[in-house]
C-alpha cells in the first residue's frame, strides 16, 4: 500500500503514519512544517516539506504514485481563521483543492479530516444527517473542502473528528485543552477554564481515531462518519478526572466565556458503528490515564 499524509508532521498525521507504517505501508508526509515538526514524523516514511496551497504540490504527490491520500494538513486554529478568513481558506479550501486533484490525477482514494465540532455548531449527539451550523470560519471552509472532497474521483472518506486528545498533542495550542491542562497541571500552574466550565465536549482518543481513519481508508465506499465516542464530558469533569488522576488538587479560575465556544458538542456514532463496524476502544478514563502515565 502506498499512502501519503499530509499533515503528517503534526499531532494526528504523526499517529495516522504511524499506523500505516505498522500495517508496512509505504508512506510519504507532505508537510510544511508550519504547525508539525520534523522530530514528529515517525522513522520509516518519508518526508516531502511542501505547502499544499502551492499548485506544485500535486505533482510532487502524484509522484509517490499513492493509492490512497489521508488529508490532514489544514489551518486548525478557528481564533485564527477569524483573524484571518483568508489565509484560513487559501490552506482549508484552496490547500484541499490541490489535494484531490492530486488524488484524482494519482487514481487515490481520499481520506479528509474535518471537524464535527466546527462543522455542527451547537450538537447534543450530531447525526451525520444533522444540518451543518458553523460558527467560524473554519467550520464553514471545512464544509467547502469536504463538498470539494465529494467529487474525488476514485473514492472518498470524510472523519468527522471530535475533540483529539492523546500524546503529541501540544499544550500551547487553543482547542487541545486536555493538552494544555496536564502540561500547566504537570508544572503546578493555574487552569484558567472558559465559561462556568459546565460546556461538554466529546473527548476521542488519538488511537481511535487512527483506527477510525484506518478503517475509512480501506473500505470501498464513499461517505462521511463521524469519529467520536458519543459520550459528553464537562470541563470541570475534566479538571476533577485531572486532578485525581494526577494527585493534585487543581487550582482553577474561572474566566471570560470564548466567543463562539459552544455549550455541547457530542456526535453521535451509530452510522460508523453499523457501516464499517468501527467503535471506539478507549473510555475517556482509561486514555487520560494513559497520557499521564506517559503513553
Ligand atoms: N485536534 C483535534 O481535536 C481535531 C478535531 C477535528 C478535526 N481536526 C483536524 O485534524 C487534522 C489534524 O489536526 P491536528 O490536531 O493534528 O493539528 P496539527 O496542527 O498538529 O497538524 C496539522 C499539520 O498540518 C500542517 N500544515 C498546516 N498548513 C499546511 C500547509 N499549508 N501545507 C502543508 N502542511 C500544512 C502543519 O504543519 C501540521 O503538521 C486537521 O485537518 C484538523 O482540522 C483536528
Amino acid at each position: 500500500m502506498r499512502v501519503v499524509v499530509t499533515g503528517g508532521a503534526g499531532f494526528i498525521g504523526s499517529h495516522i503514519v504511524q499506523r500505516y507504517l505498522a500495517e508496512s505501508a509505504d508512506v510519504l508526509v507532505v508537510d510544511d512544517l508550519s504547525g508539525g515538526h520534523r522530530e514528529a514524523v515517525p522513522a520509516g516514511a518519508g518526508l516531502a516539506v511542501g505547502d499544499i496551497t502551492d499548485p506544485s504540490i500535486v505533482e510532487g504527490i502524484v509522484a509517490h504514485r499513492p493509492q490512497l491520500i489521508v488529508h490532514a494538513a489544514a489551518q486548525v486554529s478557528v481564533s485564527r481563521s477569524v483573524a484571518d478568513p483568508e489565509h484560513d481558506r487559501a490552506v482549508n479550501v484552496a490547500g484541499t483543492r490541490n489535494v484531490v486533484h492530486a488524488a484524482n490525477a494519482a487514481g487515490a482514494r481520499v481520506v479528509f479530516l474535518s471537524s464535527g465540532g466546527a462543522v455542527y455548531g451547537e450538537a447534543d449527539g450530531a447525526a451525520e444527517t444533522a444540518p451543518a451550523a458553523p460558527i467560524s470560519p473554519y467550520g464553514r471552509h471545512k464544509l467547502e473542502a469536504e463538498a470539494i472532497v465529494r467529487e474525488s474521483a476514485h473514492g472518498y472518506g470524510i472523519a468527522r473528528l471530535a475533540n483529539v486528545y492523546g500524546p503529541g498533542q501540544r499544550g500551547d495550542l487553543e482547542g487541545g485543552v486536555i493538552a494544555i491542562f496536564v502540561e500547566r497541571l504537570q508544572r503546578g500552574d493555574r487552569i484558567d477554564i472558559h465559561g462556568d466550565g459546565e460546556q461538554r465536549r466529546d473527548f476521542v482518543h488519538v488511537d481511535d481515531v487512527a483506527s477510525a481513519l484506518s478503517v475509512i481508508g480501506a473500505t470501498d465506499r464513499s461517505g462521511t462518519w463521524n469519529v467520536a465516542t458519543g459520550v459528553g464530558t464537562s470541563i470541570n469533569q475534566l479538571v476533577a478526572k485531572l486532578g485525581g488522576l494526577m494527585g493534585v488538587v487543581p487550582a482553577t479560575r474561572y474566566v471570560a466565556r470564548r466567543d463562539g465556544d459552544v455549550g455541547i458538542s457530542r456526535l453521535a456514532i451509530a452510522r460508523i458503528g453499523s457501516e464499517l463496524g468501527w467503535t471506539p476502544g478507549i473510555r475517556i478514563d482509561d486514555g487520560l490515564a494513559r497520557l499521564i502515565a506517559g503513553g
